[in-house]
């Protein structure tokens, strides 16, 4: 995820752009870049590695006059994150600069094809590609800017929010939107650009949001023009916001957290993408691959996380175990650091993070270096201190997570964990033909499973004011479906404070049954896969006590609906997935508990997003 701003009027341009891209920067922070038309008619580029303070301080002492310009906050998908990678990126002969919020997943065949008609390219980018085939267009076309965006966006697959500028067309503007978002905001005399509406409220209130395949170009004393790839005009409605600032930093939404929620299936498929392909039935991760004799040779996987991203670790145990036969352990990093573990040289260590800054995680990692052991990163915020550390690894791909209690960075471990299970067992043979792609097929399912799972958000938002009584909840699951009670029970504490404990459900006889009476809410995760009919028993025992019984059950299940006080329906899937269904119930029962109790959903009580100290 990245963060597009652009403006076009009478004004300074370069504090309009500063300003955008701070309210941007959830989107994106590793580094920043401006594009402007100077006061003396020069296009000039300014961006750097680092956060958008850091674009500020490399300004300094430059030329940032101009009324015209566009501005770009990076979250790296494509190139790590450096100077070199930065947008905006120039064309060949640096009479185009432009910013990108998307993948462009077609980019190596297109930059083969423009490297043998003698571009060359300074970045990693599929960015730049996607600027030198604009201005390819348009010389070989010899047309114009506009006309050459439309003409080169038809070559293009994947997903982009563009703006462009022109060295030799100082007045003008052009963008472009597919599966990435692109809002102009209309002032008096002058236009602004944004990948939502927050870098724009602040000056007005009327805004087009710009459609897929839609391409627009904004000049000075001109009304906007908008049409499709085909040079068709669309019509264009202006819309009247009245949202707040902060409403709209949310995207819509009353918390970070809730559009977090809504926003994995998404994520999940960000997540797959390129790693995952359907037509041909594989899975490369490309860190596994790159240290495939590593992972051949494993004796043992030691898991290190803290929270949720632990549990993610534990989820991740069961998957490794099931496809990849190799034997895993999953710690607390906070107890590994301290419990001088026996290490050998043929195991290696995955480190789970969100924020990539966990100190515990962080030490743990230490000491598994200093005991000749490989680490292997999980981590969804690029560049941070365990994804530097670490000696190779994977990234989420989840975006920005704003909201303190962890949501689609968990179904993004989940997600990476399951394509690194098929990677190494593809390259071990430890599943048949039939199974491997019978699993690859319902893994690239899960974001579709995903949308519709979430559509019982508002049946969710109904009952979940009814528990806000309760002092406690037990949360069961069993198998893959254990660590997701585990992690319902811990997003319920954290964002409502209400005591909640997570079991294998068969433990319930050894202690918690003790506690089960009509005023004790059980939520058990029970779909019709694994251990479903002793799941059923231990339904009816929490019942014949008096318990009330919110359940999440398998579509179509009628013998769990006949007994539970309430239940949710999931999506069938196999057992091995169910994680990534059954998790996003949990976190909305969580959230709406918590907003009908008026606690601070995002930033709860004590809490912080990333536990950098001990
Ligand atoms: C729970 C939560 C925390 C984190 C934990 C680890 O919602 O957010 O439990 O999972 O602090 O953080 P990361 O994953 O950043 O290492």
């Amino acid at each position: 995820m990245c963060g597009i701003v652009g403006y076009i009027g009478n004004q300074q341009a370069y504090p309009i752009l500063i300003k955008g891209l701070q309210r941007l920067e959830y989107r994106g922070y590793d580094s920043a870049g401006v594009a402007l038309i100077t006061d003396s008619n020069d296009m000039v580029v300014y961006k750097t590695k680092g956060k958008v303070s850091d674009l500020e301080d490399f300004v300094q002492s430059k030329d940032v006059s101009g009324t015209v310009g566009i501005a770009h906050t990076r979250w790296a998908t494509h190139g790590e994150p450096n100077n070199v990678n930065a947008h905006p990126h120039y064309s060949q002969s640096e009479n185009l600069a432009l910013i990108h919020n998307g993948i462009i997943e077609n980019y190596a065949i297109l930059k083969e094809d423009l490297m043998k008609r003698g571009y060359t390219f300074k970045s990693n980018t599929d960015t730049e590609v996607l600027v030198q085939l604009i201005e390819y267009v348009k010389v070989s076309n010899n047309t114009d800017i506009f006309h050459a965006v439309q003409l080169a966006l038809t070559q293009v697959i994947g997903a982009y929010a563009i703006a462009v500028l022109e060295r030799n067309n100082p007045n003008c503007i052009v963008a472009a939107r597919k599966s990435s978002p692109l809002v102009v905001g209309i002032g008096d005399d002058e236009f602004f650009l944004g990948s939502d509406a927050s870098p724009i409220i602040e000056y007005t209130n009327r805004v087009i949001y710009i459609d897929d395949d839609e391409v627009v170009r904004l000049e000075r004393g001109k009304e906007p023009r908008i049409t499709n790839l085909n040079n068709v005009e669309k019509p264009h409605q202006i819309m009247e916001l009245e949202m707040s600032l902060s409403e709209l930093e949310k995207g819509g939404y009353q918390h970070f957290m809730l559009k977090e929620i809504f926003e994995q299936a998404k994520t999940v498929r960000e997540c797959m993408r390129g790693r995952i392909n359907i037509d041909r039935n594989t899975v490369a991760m490309s860190g596994i691959i790159d240290n495939k004799e590593k992972f051949m040779n494993a004796r043992r996987i030691i898991i290190v996380a803290c929270g949720t991203s632990w549990h993610a670790g534990l989820i991740g145990e069961y998957l490794i175990e099931e496809f990849a036969r190799i034997p895993v352990e999953v710690e607390y990093a906070s107890e590994f650091r301290y419990r001088n573990p026996v290490l050998n040289k043929d195991d290696i260590v995955i480190a789970i993070s969100q924020s990539g800054e966990t100190a515990d995680t962080l030490a743990a990692i230490e000491l598994a270096h200093n005991q000749g052991v490989f680490v292997y990163g999980i981590c969804n915020v690029i560049g941070s201190s365990i994804a530097r550390n670490t000696d190779s690894g994977s990234y989420t791909h989840a975006g920005p997570e704003i909201g303190v209690a962890s949501t689609k960075a968990f179904t993004a471990q989940v997600t990476v964990l399951s394509l690194i299970a098929l990677t190494i067992a593809k390259e071990k043979g430890t599943l048949s033909k039939e199974l491997f792609e019978s699993y690859v097929t319902e893994l690239s399912s899960i974001p579709d499973k995903m949308e519709e799972t979430l559509g019982v958000s508002s049946y969710i938002e109904k009952f979940s004011g009814i528990f806000t009584y309760a002092k406690n909840f037990i949360y069961l699951g069993r198998g893959y479906n254990y660590p997701v009670a585990l992690e319902g029970a811990l997003k319920l504490k954290e964002i409502s404070y209400i005591h909640a404990e997570g079991y294998p459900a068969a433990e319930m006889k050894h202690g918690p049954i003790a506690l089960i009476d009509s005023e004790m809410p059980v939520v058990v995760i029970a779909p019709n896969k694994g251990m479903y009919e002793k799941v059923v028993s231990n339904i009816q025992e929490i019942k014949a006590r008096k318990g009330r019984v919110v359940a999440i059950i398998t579509k179509g299940d009628t013998a769990i609906k006949g007994m539970a006080d309430y239940y949710i329906e999931i999506p069938e899937t196999c057992e091995c997935f169910v994680p990534l269904l059954a998790a996003l119930p949990l976190q909305l029962m969580a959230y709406y508990i918590a907003v009908v109790k008026g606690c601070n959903v995002d930033q709860p009580r004590n809490l912080a997003k990333s536990v950098t100290v001990e």
